[in-house]
C-alpha cells in the first residue's frame, strides 16, 4: 500500500462507521499555553474532552501533522520522527473500551490484512505513582477475545497512561497495538517481550480518556468517558512497504535517496531528512530561528542537519537542493512560493551562522582531533567558554573515534546551571 492508500483506507474505515471528518489544525496550538506544539491528534480537541466545547459530532476522524521534539534523541532509528502524521479517531461520550478495541482489531486485521499472530496488545497496570487510578483489567478481558494471553501485556504508567498533552488536561489509561517485524529487526537485546525495532507500536488504539490532571498533578474524573486513538501514518506505510524506516517510505523516497547518496550513512540520512522536513513544517507556520522556545528548536534542527553534512566534508549548499526535493513531496497543498522563499532565506541565514561558528571553533576542534581525546572538563569549557554546541562536539568526536564523556559533561552542565540559578535568586 502506498502512504496515500493507507491514509485513504484509515479515513474511509471510520467514515463508513459513522465517524465525521474534522479538519486537522496547524502545528501551533491555539489558546493552549501548556503546549508548544500540537503533539497528537487529540491536542486541538482538548476542550471537547473537558466539556468546555461541544464536539461537532460524537465520533470523529482525521489525520493531523504532529511535532514531537521529546523524541529528538531517538531520530535515526527506524520508527521515530520529530514530525509525523497521526491518523486519529475519537468517541466523545459515545462508545468506550469494547468498541474501540473491536474497531482497531478489525481495521488492522481486516482492512489492512495484518495477521493477528504478529500483533500484541498492551494494557495499563497501575502503581503507587497513580493514587486512585486502577489497572485497566477491563481492556485485558476484551483483548482475550482477540489475542492469546501471552500477547496481552501489562505495562506501567510510563508506558500505558497517556497524557496530558501539556502540563495539565485530559488523560487516561491506554491500550497499544504492537506489530512484530521479525527477529531480524531487533535493535538490541532487552529483557522484555517487546523488543525495540522488532516490535513496533503501530497504534495507540485507545486512550480511554476519563481523567483530568490539574497543574498540581491531581486527577479528577472527566464529565464523560471518551476514546482517543492515534496511529503513525508513516509507521503503517513502513510496514506495508517493508522499508527500513519511516523516512524511507514511498513518499520520501526521492529526497531520501538524494541525501543518502551523499551521506552514505542510514542513521544520518534519516536524521537529516527528518530535521529538514520538520524545519519546513515549522517555517511554513511562521516560526523563525532564534534562541528561545520554538525558534530555538528550529535552529537546533537545522544545525544538526548541517553538522551531519559539514563534518563529512560536504558543502552546506546541498541542503537547499534537499529542502527543495522534500518540498515537492511533503503533503502540503499550500506550500506557496512565498513559503519556499522563506525556507530558502532561513536556511541560508542559519548556514551563514553555522559557517561562522565553524570558523571560530575550527582551531579548538583541530586540537581535540590532534590530542585524540576530550575530557569532560575540556568539553565543558569548549561549550560554555567558546560557544561550541554539544551536538557538534559529540558528532565531531564520533567522526574522529574519540569517546565523548557525555555523562560527566552533562553533570558539569547541570552543576553550572544550578550555580547560575542560585546566583540569580
Ligand atoms: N493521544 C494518543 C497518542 O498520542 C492517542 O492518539 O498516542
Amino acid at each position: 500500500m502506498t502512504t496515500e492508500e493507507v491514509r485513504q483506507a484509515f479515513l474511509e474505515y471510520f467514515l463508513e462507521r459513522d465517524h465525521r471528518l474534522v479538519e486537522p489544525s496547524g502545528i501551533i496550538p491555539k489558546d493552549d499555553s501548556t503546549l508548544m506544539f500540537i503533539n497528537s491528534g487529540m491536542a486541538p480537541m482538548k476542550p471537547y474532552f473537558t466539556g468546555q466545547l461541544r464536539p461537532p459530532y460524537p465520533r470523529l476522524v482525521n489525520i493531523q501533522d504532529c511535532i514531537r521534539f521529546v523524541d529528538v534523541g531517538s531520530i535515526g532509528d527506524s520508527y521515530h520522527g520529530t514530525s509525523f502524521r497521526m491518523m486519529g479517531s475519537w468517541s466523545f461520550g459515545d462508545y468506550f473500551k469494547e468498541r474501540a478495541i473491536e474497531l482497531a482489531f478489525d481495521l488492522i486485521t481486516g482492512t489492512f490484512g495484518i495477521p493477528a499472530e504478529r500483533l500484541s496488545g498492551t494494557v495499563f497496570v497501575t502503581d503507587e505513582s497513580m493514587p486512585g487510578v486502577p489497572s485497566d483489567e477491563e481492556s485485558a478481558r476484551i483483548w482475550e477475545r482477540f489475542l492469546p494471553s501471552n500477547r496481552i501485556i501489562g505495562r506501567p504508567p510510563e508506558d500505558n497512561f497517556w497524557g496530558p498533552a501539556g502540563i495539565s488536561g485530559p488523560c487516561g489509561p491506554c491500550t497499544e497495538i504492537f506489530f512484530d517485524r521479525g527477529e531480524e529487526f531487533a535493535e538490541r537485546e532487552v529483557d522484555d517481550v517487546l523488543v525495540p525495532g522488532r516490535h513496533i507500536e503501530i497504534w495507540n488504539a485507545g486512550v480511554f480518556m476519563q481523567y483530568f490532571k490539574d497543574e498540581a498533578g491531581v486527577f479528577s474524573p472527566l464529565p464523560m468517558k471518551c476514546v482517543d486513538t492515534g496511529a503513525g501514518l508513516e509507521r503503517f506505510a513502513m510496514i506495508f512497504q517493508n522499508r527500513a524506516s519511516i523516512h524511507e517510505i514511498d513518499q520520501y523516497e526521492k529526497p531520501y535517496q538524494l541525501i543518502d547518496q551523499r551521506i552514505g550513512d542510514a542513521i544520518w540520512s534519516r536524521i537529516i531528512l527528518d530535521h529538514l522536513k520538520t524545519s519546513i513544517l515549522m517555517i511554513r507556520e511562521g516560526i523563525t530561528p532564534s534562541n528561545t522556545r520554538e525558534g530555538y528548536l528550529l535552529r537546533r534542527a537545522l544545525r544538526r542537519a548541517m553538522i551531519g553534512v559539514y563534518l563529512r566534508g560536504i558543502s552546506l549548499t546541498i541542503l537547499q537542493e534537499w529542502v527543495e526535493s522534500l518540498s515537492e513531496v511533503i503533503d502540503d497543498k499550500d506550500l506557496t512560493l512565498r513559503h519556499k522563499s522563506e525556507i530558502a532565506h532561513w536556511l541560508s541565514e542559519e548556514r551563514t551562522g553555522f559557517e561562522s561558528l565553524m570558523r571560530r571553533s575550527g582551531k579548538y576542534l583541530d586540537k581535540v582531533a590532534a590530542a585524540k581525546e576530550l575530557d569532560a572538563q575540556h568539553a565543558f569549557t569548549l561549550k560554555t567558554g567558546m560557544g561550541i554546541p554539544e551536538d557538534l562536539l559529540e558528532e565531531f568526536c564520533s567522526q574522529h573515534n574519540i569517546p565523548f564523556p557525555k555523562t560527566e559533561f552533562l553533570r558539569l552542565i547541570e552543576e553550572h546551571k544550578e550555580i547560575s540559578r542560585r546566583q540569580k535568586k
